[in-house]
């Protein structure tokens, strides 16, 4: 069976735009891959490495597990383990290291972004290599495939040239792992913000969460950018670029009522409150069913550290049989 490794830094609960991009992939592919999630805590260093945030790296991951069982993930398919929890995983990015150069990874735009949203005037070193030790991730458990959002398509870039460069330096190792990124309209793999953004973001503050209340999931629909142009529900208005009708296009199943929403809309006959409510509808059936299950999950308070438990276990053997492998291959 061909492996898959993917992940997400625990920085606390999911969004839609997570959904979209890739936790929607993820649960389907669980049934025709091998599936491994990597908990990337130590990720979270490389822009937070204060006290106060590693403190709540439980919570978050707690969290994090909760959205990845409600959306559909199965643990006895999917191996989770947490990053810290593989120290080989250190080892391979610096072996790693010296097979990237420093102008390479200031070219990614993933730095440049993450240092303007931040703004962080000088990268550390850690930072700068967030990429290579998201390649030492996806290596060390030789992974084929790696479903995620488009914006991490440089980084798996980056990781199928590291693995090019070793095998061809030292002798076939790893896999050239591809990357799964959701294609076509209404997503590409990125969903807009509420507030109309390129991007749903946790640090633009523009996110409708998997674990959002219904009233949650409403306050915010009902205050969505819509067509700014748009002032009366008399006048006609734009669909195209529109991040209501781009969410009801992706949750809204009753494809009858999106048409006629559009219709009505391009003529200037529906106000953006009849939109938005029945959007917001939409929404809350589409997360029904994710937040029963979580509710189901978070009453047994034992069950993540299990989960873990012997997810890391599993990573853990395979992280040792990859790092053997690579260093014989290098002579050691
Ligand atoms: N960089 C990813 C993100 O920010 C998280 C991540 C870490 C990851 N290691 C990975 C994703 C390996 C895929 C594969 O979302």
């Amino acid at each position: 069976m061909k492996r898959i490794l993917t992940g997400d830094r625990p920085t606390g609960k999911l969004h839609l735009g997570h959904y979209v991009g890739t936790l929607k992939n993820r649960v389907a592919l669980q049934n025709d891959y091998e599936t491994f999630i990597i908990l990337a805590d130590l990720h979270t260093l490389t822009t937070k490495p204060e006290k106060e945030h590693i403190q709540k790296l439980n919570e978050n991951i707690r969290e994090l597990m909760l959205d990845y069982l409600a959306v559909g993930l199965d643990p006895e398919k999917v191996i989770f383990y947490r990053q810290s929890e593989v120290p080989e995983v250190a080892y391979l990015h610096l072996l790693f290291s010296m097979l990237v150069t420093k102008e390479r990874l200031e070219r990614l735009p993933t730095l440049k972004e993450v240092m303007r949203d931040l703004k962080i005037a000088n990268a550390s070193l850690g930072l700068l290599a967030y990429p290579v030790l998201q390649a030492a991730d996806i290596l060390m458990v030789r992974a084929n495939v790696v479903p995620v959002g488009k914006d991490q398509q440089s980084h798996v870039e980056l990781t199928r040239e590291i693995a090019t460069r070793f095998n061809s330096m030292y002798g076939e190792v790893f896999p050239i792992p591809e990357a799964l990124v959701p294609k076509g309209y209404p997503s590409e793999g990125t969903l807009v913000g509420t507030d109309g953004k390129a991007k749903m973001s946790k640090s633009l503050g523009n996110c409708i969460y998997l674990s959002d209340s219904t009233e949650e999931v409403k306050k915010k629909v009902m205050s969505m950018y819509t067509d700014p142009s748009r002032i009366h529900g008399n006048e006609p208005g734009q669909i195209e670029g529109n991040p209501v009708f781009i969410y009801h296009d992706i949750f809204n199943l009753n494809t009858g009522e999106v048409a006629d929403l559009k219709s009505r809309y391009q003529k200037g006959a529906v106000k953006d409150v009849e939109v938005k409510e029945k959007l917001a509808a939409a929404i809350n059936v589409f997360l029904d069913p994710i937040r029963k299950k979580r509710a189901e999950f978070e009453k047994d308070p034992k069950l993540i550290s299990r989960i873990l438990e012997e997810g890391t276990a599993r990573a853990r053997a395979e992280a040792e049989t990859t790092l053997k492998l690579a260093k014989e291959a290098m002579g050691f």
